[in-house]
C-alpha cells in the first residue's frame, strides 16, 4: 500500500492538487484539516472560547464525526448533518486552527486519520501528516508557496466564486494562520526531516500537478 503526505501551510493548494492527483493516481483523498474543520464548526456553534483548551475537550464527547466517500469526493458528517459545505467558510478555517492547538482535540481525530490510510493507497494532506500522523508514509512533500502567491491565489478563488476578497485582509489571515499552526506546542506545522520540499509560488496548478505526480511516482 502506499500513503502519500502532504502537509504544509493554509493556501499552498494542497487540497486542490491533492484532490487531483488521488483522482490521476487512482488513490483515495483524505482532508484531514475538514475534520478540524468540523470541530471548529461544532465549537462555534456552541459559542466556546476556542482559545480555551478545556472547553473545547469538554465538546469532544457530544461530536461524532464521520468521513464518507462520496462519488469520490470526502464528506464530513457532523453528528449526522453534512458539514462539508459550511466547514469551508473563512471564520471556520481560523476556528479549526484554533481549537487544532489542543492536544485533545488531535488525539481525537488521530486514531480515525490512521485508520483511514490503512488498508489503501492514500493521499492524505494537512500539517503533521508526514511528522505525526503517518511517520512511515512512502512519500513525504511539504508544500509550500510564499505568504503573497497564496493570498493572490485565494483572493482569485474568491472572486470566482462571488466572494468579496480584500488582499490585505487575506495575507493578514494567512499570515495569523501560519503564526498558529508553526508556533503551537503540540504537533506544529514543520516539514519532516524526510520530506521533499515543493515551492509553487512560481508555478501554475498544471506545473505543479505534473511535478508531484514526477515526484510521487519517483519515490513509490
Ligand atoms: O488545511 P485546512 O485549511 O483545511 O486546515 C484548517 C486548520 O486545521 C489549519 O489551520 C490547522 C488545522 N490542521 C491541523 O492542525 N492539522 C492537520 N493535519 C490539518 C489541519
Amino acid at each position: 500500500m502506499i500513503s502519500v503526505a502532504i502537509d504544509g501551510p493554509s493556501g499552498a493548494g494542497k487540497s486542490s492538487l491533492a484532490k487531483r492527483l488521488a483522482a490521476d493516481l487512482g488513490f483515495v483523498y483524505v482532508d484531514t484539516g475538514a475534520m478540524y474543520r468540523a470541530i471548529g464548526l461544532y465549537a462555534v456553534r456552541q459559542g466556546a472560547d476556542l482559545h480555551d483548551a478545556a472547553a473545547v475537550a469538554a465538546l469532544l464527547p457530544q461530536i461524532r464525526l464521520d468521513i464518507r466517500l462520496e462519488g469520490g469526493a470526502q464528506h464530513v458528517y457532523l453528528n449526522g448533518e453534512d458539514v462539508s459545505t459550511a466547514i469551508r467558510a473563512e471564520q471556520i478555517g481560523m476556528a479549526a486552527s484554533a481549537v487544532s492547538a489542543h492536544g485533545p482535540v488531535r488525539d481525537f481525530l488521530l486514531e480515525t486519520q490512521r485508520s483511514l490510510a490503512a488498508g489503501q493507497n492514500v493521499l492524505m494532506d494537512g500539517r503533521d501528516i508526514g511528522t505525526v500522523v503517518l511517520p512511515n508514509a512512502t512519500v513525504k512533500i511539504f508544500l509550500t508557496a510564499s505568504a503573497e502567491a497564496r493570498a493572490r491565489r485565494r483572493c482569485k478563488e474568491l472572486q470566482e466564486k462571488g466572494q468579496p476578497a480584500d488582499y490585505a485582509t487575506v495575507l493578514a489571515d494567512i499570515r495569523q494562520r501560519d503564526e498558529q499552526d508553526t508556533h503551537r506546542a503540540i504537533a506544529p506545522l514543520r516539514q519532516a526531516a524526510d520530506a521533499i520540499r515543493i515551492d509553487t509560488s512560481e508555478i501554475d496548478f498544471e506545473q505543479s500537478v505534473a511535478l508531484l505526480k514526477r515526484t510521487i511516482q519517483e519515490h513509490s
